[in-house]
């Protein structure tokens, strides 16, 4: 019965946690960092260890895959060692190990998912195979203060942009997403098109503090009236486009026009359409709050933007700490620990996915599935 912990550990912290709680280790290896976190209840982070791969990948432009899941190699066991040894525990406290199975690079997952199948093998410690989008959306429990449910997610990363209504745990109804690049996708290409280095999300949102954002109209896809879906390929093409002919002209020293403007102006451009489309979504279901999560969701512009519109509508909204936007481990132990209350095991047979889009949740589990919305 693991509802009750098997050992104790630091007498100093409270007796709460000595008898009635639940500690998870959570695991992430789905795309370039190699990250473990130690949680308790799904809420109290007793560590979180990441180790980034952006000096690996930083010469190539862009995340290797290859290349990154040799690195999770060499980095899962001192990642996973010092998040035990910073929580001040011993593999023998843990309740439940939560690894990521997807979506993501299967060579990446598969690094992950094995040493995790392992550790919970040798000490007999169960598994629960994990989401990384749920991660990304219950990332804000590990705040002080969580919103209540129901509220609307919006997801921003490298892979994956996505409006969900969010009902509970484990109940997530997919509202919109993009239909191509990922907004993180098209700060990256922008950034590597306009000469920035990888990662391109920090390196653009720096390069655009000098800039000014209404200098170039670049397009704002909304797509139908009703759409909440998102497209970011025309933007990077445009952005693109418009960077040749500024180099050109450069060259001619014909320039108003500095990098920080286009950097700028590209970063209003999606962050006007995120926010429009967050926004809509929740004034469609009325849930009275919105989350933001994903490393996107770093970038103080569109924080600061979809702070000003909740605001304007009397909402409110609710953002991880950048440590918890990004990947971690610390998320992945809390979507863990909600699947291990409602009994979600996995066995030795668990497999990666590549793609795993959120409703297979709904499918696994029909009787805790999401209430269909009629909007
Ligand atoms: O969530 P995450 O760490 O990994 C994925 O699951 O993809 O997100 C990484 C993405 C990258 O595309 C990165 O450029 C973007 O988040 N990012 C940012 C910022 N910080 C990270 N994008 C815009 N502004 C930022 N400050
Ligand atoms: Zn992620």
């Amino acid at each position: 019965m693991f509802f009750i912990r098997r050992s104790t550990f630091d007498v100093g912290r409270s007796m709460f946690f000595l008898l009635l709680s639940m500690i998870i280790l959570g695991i992430d290896t789905s795309c370039d960092d190699t990250s473990a976190g130690v949680v308790v209840d799904g809420r109290s982070v007793l560590s979180s260890v990441v180790h980034s791969q952006v000096e690996v990948h930083h010469p190539h432009g862009g995340v290797v895959p290859e290349l990154a899941s040799r690195e999770h190699i060499r980095n899962i066991v001192p990642v996973v060692e010092a998040s035990l040894s910073r929580a001040g525990i011993q593999l023998k406290d843990l309740d439940g190990i939560a690894v990521t199975v997807g979506p993501g690079l299967v060579g990446a997952l598969l690094v992950g998912l094995y040493y995790a199948k392992g550790l919970a093998y040798v000490s007999n410690i169960p598994l629960t195979a994990v989401n990384h989008l749920e991660g990304h959306i219950l990332s804000i429990f590990l705040e002080e203060d969580p919103p209540p449910f129901p509220f609307i997610a919006l997801t921003v990363s490298g892979g994956h942009t996505s409006i969900y209504h969010v009902q509970g745990y484990g109940r997530y109804v997919l509202m919109g997403q993009t239909l191509d690049d990922a907004a993180g996708e098209a700060f990256d290409k922008v950034a590597k098109i306009s000469g920035l280095g990888y990662p391109g999300g920090v390196a653009i949102e720096k390069t655009a503090a000098n800039g000014f954002g209404e200098r170039i109209p670049f397009p704002r896809a909304y797509m139908d009236k009703d759409s909440l879906d998102f497209s970011f390929s025309g933007l990077k093409t445009a952005v693109a486009l418009y960077m040749k002919k500024w180099r050109y002209n450069r060259e001619r020293h014909q320039q108003e026009v500095t990098l920080a403007d286009i950097a700028a102006s590209f970063q209003e451009s999606v962050v006007d359409v995120l926010v429009h489309k967050v926004m809509t979504a929740r004034k469609r279901t009325g849930a009275p709050s919105v989350v933001m999560a994903g490393g996107v969701a770093c970038n103080k512009r569109l924080r600061e933007r979809l702070s000003s519109a909740a605001g304007d509508e009397g909402v409110q909204v609710y953002f991880p700490s950048p440590a918890y936007c990004t990947d971690n481990g610390a998320m992945i132990a809390v979507a863990g620990y909600h699947r291990l209350l409602q009994g979600k095991t996995a066995d030795m047979s668990a497999d990666v996915r590549s793609r795993y889009p959120i409703d297979c949740l709904r499918s696994e589990d029909r009787a805790l599935g999401p209430e269909p919305l009629n909007l």
